[in-house]
């Protein structure tokens, strides 16, 4: 601690871009908690010890470090163990780290909170099978949606993810030749990685109605081509992870300090510099 501020970070690699510290410092001026937050590039290889030269009370975890901390930490969140994967550290007062994951409930808050998606008995189609998707799953799963179809490029690891979901009366698997006939779903949400790399959908147009929520847990340039398609495809509700984005940091948040700030001043900022509609 410097000057008795509390000092954060969120390690990560890219970490350049990374809103937190802005969201963070919104936070601290909106609760009148004073903190310092700061982004630190950490590439895997050097990450631990970077983690063990910072004297910070928590810190933020992200890509690609977020499985990679588990075992660092001396105890973790039941939720944390589940998806096996850290986005929020703090340090316990014997200086050991303990590990949660606020993703997930920070997806959920999104949805039913400020977009107003009521889960309740909705079929949800998911696209990829990877750590962001494991967390969104899990998640929803603690929701009371009706099913929840995993689809993924490689085909195994969906089946791998449902597995791991141990729920099979509401977790399925597809490829997308299984789809002819299927009807449209009423969530399909992106957790893949594809934006990154600019490959095209290739989800059949049917499955979306105007009424199917579609949501991509990436924003910026990642969620765009998703954002697109959907509108293409009819979808009237169409959202990326902004919102999301916002919430998991609140959680961190009301984690370290007991206090969960409101979100809506700062996602309309973001929001505004980043409009959806946007195409760079
Ligand atoms: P993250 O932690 O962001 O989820 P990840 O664990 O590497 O990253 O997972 C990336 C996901 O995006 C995977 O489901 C991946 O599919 P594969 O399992 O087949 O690799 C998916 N993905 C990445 N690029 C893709 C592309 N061009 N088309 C379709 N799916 C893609």
């Amino acid at each position: 601690m410097a000057g008795g501020v509390k000092r954060f970070a969120v390690f990560g690699d890219p970490i350049a871009h990374s809103l937190s510290p802005r969201i963070h410092a919104a936070f601290s001026q909106q609760t009148n908690i004073p903190l310092r937050y700061s982004a630190i590039h950490a590439p895997a290889a050097t990450f631990e010890n970077q983690l063990a030269d910072f004297d910070g009370a928590g810190a933020n975890i992200t890509l690609p470090l977020k499985s990679l901390v588990v075992p660092i930490c001396a105890e973790l969140s039941d939720f944390a163990r589940r998806i096996g994967a850290v986005n929020t550290l703090s340090r316990r007062l014997d200086d050991h780290w303990r590990g949660d994951n606020t993703d997930g409930p920070g997806l959920i808050q999104d949805l039913v909170r400020r977009h107003n998606v009521n889960l309740y008995g909705r079929r949800v189609l998911m696209l990829g099978a990877g750590g962001a998707a494991r967390a969104a799953a899990f998640a929803l799963l603690e929701t009371d949606i009706d099913s929840l179809v995993i689809t993924n490029r490689t085909p195994d690891r969906a089946v791998a993810l449902a597995d791991a979901l141990a729920d099979p009366e509401r977790v399925m698997t597809d490829t997308f030749a299984d789809f002819r006939n299927e009807h449209a779903f009423d969530v399909v949400i992106d957790a893949t990685s594809a934006g990154h790399t600019g490959g095209r959908h290739k989800l059949p147009l049917h499955l979306i109605a105007p009424t199917t929520v579609c949501y991509h847990l990436s924003y910026g340039k990642a969620a765009q081509h998703f954002i697109a398609f959907a509108r293409e495809a009819g979808a009237k509700r169409v959202f990326d992870g902004l919102g999301m984005l916002v919430e998991q940091a609140a959680e961190a948040f009301n984690i370290w300090n007991g206090v969960r700030p409101e979100t809506d001043a700062i996602y309309a900022e973001l929001r505004a510099e980043a409009p959806l509609d946007a195409t760079d």
